[in-house]
């Protein structure tokens, strides 16, 4: 058993990942959640008991085997590494995007490159958005060599943390009680409630905002692809609370075959194919919350390019796309 420690564990993440420490028999000895003065002291009632809250320090952290870290980058610029270092340190799985782009630090999706992390202390856990697609793509690439791809997102409240999903329940209570015309906004750009805002994270030079180039970057990463591979995303926020849906359309080398293709995702761990238009089932954000599993489903023929499939994906970008990565990452590195 390990002693397991957090930092951030009161935040939307944090939260989960103690519901999945929880859920997941995760071999926890000891749990240990760090906090600012703010919240220390505070107490957070968990199955491994009631735990209090200690202020953060290197050191204190350094004595886990294994850290989550579910701050800002910020944070874990200035922390990760120091916790890590040395054959003494803790493995630290950030959730940040601090380390996701630096060489020799792997970016993980277990059920893709779980062999990443062997000989490393700190692992980075991707952009939710990317691995929720990542869990479809990839056991499609396997069968027909992916070529190009290009993503539509329609990314629910909580990928801004709590005070995201706040903002719009909040912000529906108030246009449906009458109170306002139109919700005020803090957190989204605009006014999310009977809303839809093409835009999330920062605008680039090339006209793509962050949120879309890192589904272009760490693509490219986890898969193994080149540095050029295209890979294009258009991200959009809309007034769901926690599941991210992604319609895709993924260019491949090789003829692409329905029947194998649905193999392949009916197969593949921690995908859960919904996929039956008779009876008007296909993936959703009500029926994908709360699940581990990312549902596919609307699998089709691509009618405009060649040996191209179309697919929509949604996945609890809290729990695929967060806790649960970080959690089977620890455990594929514990083992
Ligand atoms: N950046 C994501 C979003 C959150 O805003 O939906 C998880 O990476």
């Amino acid at each position: 058993p390990l002693n397991v420690g957090i930092v951030g564990a009161t935040g939307a993440v944090g939260k989960e990942i103690v519901g999945v420490l929880e859920k997941r028999s995760f071999p926890v000895a000891n749990l240990r959640i760090f906090g600012s003065e703010r919240s220390a002291g505070k107490n957070v009632e968990t199955k491994f008991g009631s735990v209090t809250v200690e202020l953060f320090s290197e050191d204190a952290a350094r004595e886990c085997d294994v850290v989550f870290l579910a701050v800002d980058g910020d944070f874990s610029l200035a922390h990760a590494e120091n916790i890590c270092a040395g054959n003494d340190g803790a493995v630290v799985i950030d959730n940040s995007s601090a380390f996701r782009y630096k060489e020799g630090i792997p970016l993980v999706v277990p059920e893709i490159n779980a062999e990443a992390t062997k000989g490393k202390k700190l692992i980075a856990n991707p952009n939710c958005t990317t691995a929720i697609g990542l869990m479809a793509v990839w056991p499609l690439h396997k069968l027909f060599g992916l070529k190009k791809m290009v993503m539509s997102t329609y990314q629910a409240a909580s990928g801004a943390g709590q005070p995201g999903m706040d903002e719009l329940m909040e912000g529906t209570r108030s246009v449906l009680s009458g109170e306002r015309a139109v919700a005020e906004n803090k957190i989204f750009a605009h006014p999310l409630p009977f809303n839809v805002i093409p835009h999330i994270d920062k605008f680039q030079d090339n006209g793509y905002t962050k949120e879309e180039m890192k589904v272009t970057w760490e693509t490219r990463k986890i898969c193994g692809l080149p540095d050029d591979f295209p890979v294009s995303c258009t991200a959009v926020r809309i007034p769901t609370s926690r599941a991210h849906s992604e319609s895709i359309v993924a260019l491949f080398d090789k003829p692409v075959d329905i029947a194998a293709a649905r193999k392949a995702l009916e197969e593949a761990p921690g995908v859960k194919l919904v996929d039956d238009i008779d009876n008007l089932k296909y993936p959703m954000p009500l029926t994908a919350t709360g699940q581990y599993d990312v549902e596919v489903g609307r699998l089709r023929k691509n009618i405009a390019f060649d040996n191209a499939l179309e697919f929509f994906v949604v996945g609890d970008q809290l729990l695929r796309g967060a806790a649960l990565n970080a959690v089977v990452v620890a455990e594929a590195m514990v083992e």
